[in-house]
């Protein structure tokens, strides 16, 4: 059989959920699978309760959300993570003078490397990985500098019912060592220890019921209970099938854009394709919690 192609449609048919309209914000997806801008919304202000859930709706139903052309302080950036829950401090990646809660995401011609390249979802080396990351660039280079999402329900869906059964009640550990010596050049210090965490292969996401497929390259080192060839090659499967272009919208920045994932259905990508230009801003990122599996 072609890899690629076959005769019965597509790998993935996806089927979107009616969506009744939003009052209070405009919505427009960027694919039917994975991300939305959302439009009518100045962040730097209150929401209304209205609105904050249309919010909570429009990025369960979309994984990821995108904000253009807003205007927010760093004590504005953190108070709109702080109305979705407490917030987390990265275990090594340098943060903002005088807040932790502040993560610098920065690279420039002398950067010896960028945030985010290669597939991950944030932090998932911590027992409880946070739910959610508010991405916001000030500067993006003129052009490149993307951000690619894909969306871990499809990827799961996607996969053979046989290979479903396999990876059921299949966990793995997800590990944080590659830290070490990541943010030397911004002057820290090696932690003795980074975090690890043996979460399921498979995870129930909490608020939508879905099964969502949670293994990344970045953190999942080793299948637990078979043998290491076989969660070698499992986990190279498996990275290679999350990473088909079928679950996956790619995010064009432009200054002052916001971008709002949920770490328990989505990996992100970021491209460092636009050196020796500047692209600066801040992460807040959300606590979550332990990832689990339900039937
Ligand atoms: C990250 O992994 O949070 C960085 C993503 C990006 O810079 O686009």
């Amino acid at each position: 059989m072609d890899p690629v192609r076959s005769n019965n449609g597509p790998r993935y048919k996806h089927l979107a959920d009616e969506s009744a309209p939003y009052d209070t914000i405009t919505v427009d997806k960027l694919t039917p699978i994975v991300g939305a801008e959302v439009g009518g919304i100045d962040l730097s202000r209150p929401l209304g309760n209205r609105t904050f859930d249309e919010l909570h709706r429009a990025r369960a139903e979309n994984l990821v959300i995108f904000f253009r052309d807003q205007h927010l302080t760093e004590d504005q950036h953190l108070a709109f993570g702080r109305l979705f829950g407490e917030l987390h401090i990265h275990p090594a990646a340098p943060h903002a003078p005088g807040k932790p809660e502040l993560m610098i995401i920065h690279a420039d011609k002398d950067s010896p490397r960028a945030n985010g390249e290669g597939w991950h979802t944030d932090v998932s080396c911590d027992q409880e990985p946070p739910m959610g990351s508010i991405l916001y660039i000030r500067q993006s280079p003129p052009m490149g500098g993307d951000t690619l999402f894909a969306s871990m329900y499809a990827a799961y869906e996607a996969l053979s019912d046989r290979m479903k059964t396999y990876l059921e009640g299949l966990t793995a550990i997800h590990d944080g060592e590659h830290y070490r010596g990541q943010y030397a050049n911004y002057g820290i210090a090696d932690k003795p220890s980074y975090p690890r965490a043996e979460h399921p292969v498979v995870r129930t996401h909490p608020v939508t019921g879905k099964k969502a497929l949670y293994v990344n390259k970045g953190f999942t080192r080793r299948v637990l209970g078979i043998s290491r060839d076989e969660s070698d090659g499992i986990l190279r499967y498996l990275f290679e099938h999350m990473a088909n272009p079928l679950f996956q919208c790619r995010f064009r920045w432009r200054a002052n854009s916001i971008a709002f994932w949920d770490n328990r259905c989505v990996q992100h990508h970021a491209m460092w394709d636009y050196w020796p230009h500047t692209r600066s801003g801040h992460r807040v990122t959300v606590k979550g919690e332990r990832p689990f599996y339900r039937v």
